[in-house]
């Protein structure tokens, strides 16, 4: 008997920044990364996004290998400068057209289209304006779903607002390693809350559009932690990586209320208390959460116990005061410690809050310094190893009763791997960026035959 439901969705995952290429075609204006990605420094190969996996010129292909692999659904996500080039007003109807032709490609051969709409690139404008640190984008952002959920409703029924909120909060405005790379300390908080409000003004605005059959979402990072030591300090350490890294965006999403403590922690308690009112659209109920799970974190406090400035807390992407320790379990290639029994712990904090809730496992991969052998294979023990053992994890919160309804491997295929440019490896299937050639990954392979064993 499968440890999966009969109607568990399988799919994989990417995001158009990383692989679409063509930034300059049909009229796409440009984002965040791009121009973040033009600094020198800011991307560890000084690589762009300008070709990544040329996926804007190569749909039907690799939505064709999709299909060999045997998934039933696909995640990607809609660049909001292709639908709108400045961020606002006119709209580019070929930037709607090409989404259109993906979904449909998708569909011909069965496979269920997943929209994001908002993987990380702001139309660069927008940040001009402020970006996420002002409230404007937030409009803006629900503008850009009504009309581009309005436009392709009928093709696409599962949508997702953000991915990783926090990642564009925190690496973005907090410690800037991602794009737009500004450093604002507390105002990283505001931005969250932006984020967030956009989520919901834009849930609001598609619930509106109707539509057959539309299941609406939310994606989320969540993070396991767990305490170096049963000290107090160590405690404390858990308690803020928890509340930044995982309370903030879980509490008001779900439960209607920021944690007080992270709010105090990091001084905005004044500044939440005059936009309490937006609670109301942030927590505007969601169809399923979305959560990308990849590690485990052990934190510790500071070595002499103090806890620096907490309204500082942010400079650092939320956790200035807290050391990640190296527990000594395998890592990955980009540093990551691979804990499998994680994945159980972060769909149990949306079950905690939202018994029954429907949850995703959105992205879940790793990356791997591969080669294609001589033999034209690519022996990916790793990374098949690590899946493994993470649909093991995924079939033990099935089995011990909560919500959780699909797995979306991250990623479909090699990209570019934000600040790491093309250096890192995440896909189950190889891409050589010289020739633009794909060779399935025996991971992708492994994966094939853990989703026709799990239809049974
Ligand atoms: C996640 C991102 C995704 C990819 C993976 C490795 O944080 O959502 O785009 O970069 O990490």
């Amino acid at each position: 008997m499968s440890r999966f439901p009969a109607d568990f969705v399988w799919g994989t995952a990417t995001a158009a920044y990383q692989i679409e290429g063509a930034v300059a075609e049909d009229g796409r204006g440009p984002s965040i990364w791009d121009t973040f990605a033009a600094t020198p420094g800011a991307v560890v190969d000084g690589s762009t996004g300008e070709v990544a996996c040329d996926h804007y010129h190569r749909v039907e292909q690799d939505v064709a290998l999709m299909q060999q692999l045997g998934v039933d659904a696909y995640r990607f996500s809609i660049a909001w400068p292709r639908v709108l080039p400045t961020g606002t007003g006119q709209v580019e109807q070929r930037g709607l057209d090409f989404y259109r032709r993906l979904a449909e490609t998708c569909l011909d051969r069965g496979i269920t289209p997943w929209a994001t709409l908002y993987h990380w690139d702001l139309p660069q404008p927008l940040e001009d304006r402020g970006g996420w640190l002002s409230r404007d984008t937030a409009e803006a952002f629900a503008e850009y779903a009504a009309l581009t959920h309005d436009a392709l409703k009928d093709v696409i029924g599962h949508w997702i607002t953000l991915n990783e909120p926090w990642c564009s909060a925190f690496l973005g405005y907090g410690n800037g390693v991602h794009a737009p790379g500004r450093t604002e300390g507390v105002g990283s908080v505001h931005a969250a809350h932006h984020l967030l409000l956009g989520h919901g003004l834009g849930l609001q605005a598609m619930r509106a559009n109707g539509g057959h059959d539309q299941q609406l979402g939310l994606t989320v990072n969540l993070y396991s932690v767990r305490p170096a030591s049963d000290s107090v300090v160590d405690a404390e350490a858990v308690r803020r990586q928890d509340g930044l890294g995982n309370r903030l965006f879980l509490d008001p999403v779900l439960t209607g209320a920021y944690p007080a403590d992270v709010l105090a922690d990091t001084g905005t308690t004044d500044w939440f208390a005059e936009r309490a009112d937006d609670l109301a659209a942030i927590s505007a109920p969601v169809d399923f959460l979305g959560i990308n799970y990849y590690s485990r974190h052990t934190v510790a406090g500071p070595e002499d116990g103090v806890f620096a400035d907490p309204t500082r807390a942010t400079a650092s992407w939320g956790s200035e005061n807290v050391r990640t320790v190296d527990t000594g379990a395998a890592k990955t290639d980009m540093g990551w410690e691979i804990h499998p029994d994680g994945l159980v712990d972060v769909v149990a904090m949306v079950h905690e809050r939202a018994p029954g809730l429907p949850v995703h496992i959105t992205e879940n991969g790793s990356a791997w310094p591969d080669e294609v052998g001589p033999d034209g294979t690519v022996a990916d023990h790793d990374r098949v190893a690590y899946l493994q053992a993470h649909l093991d994890a995924a079939a033990q919160a099935v089995g011990q009763g909560m919500a959780l309804r699909g797995y979306f491997c991250w990623s479909l295929m090699d990209n570019f791997e934000w600040a790491f440019g093309y250096s890192k490896r995440f896909g189950i299937v190889h891409v050589d960026y010289e020739t633009q050639q794909r060779t399935v990954k025996q991971s992708g392979w492994a994966y094939r035959d853990a989703v026709a064993a799990a239809r049974g």
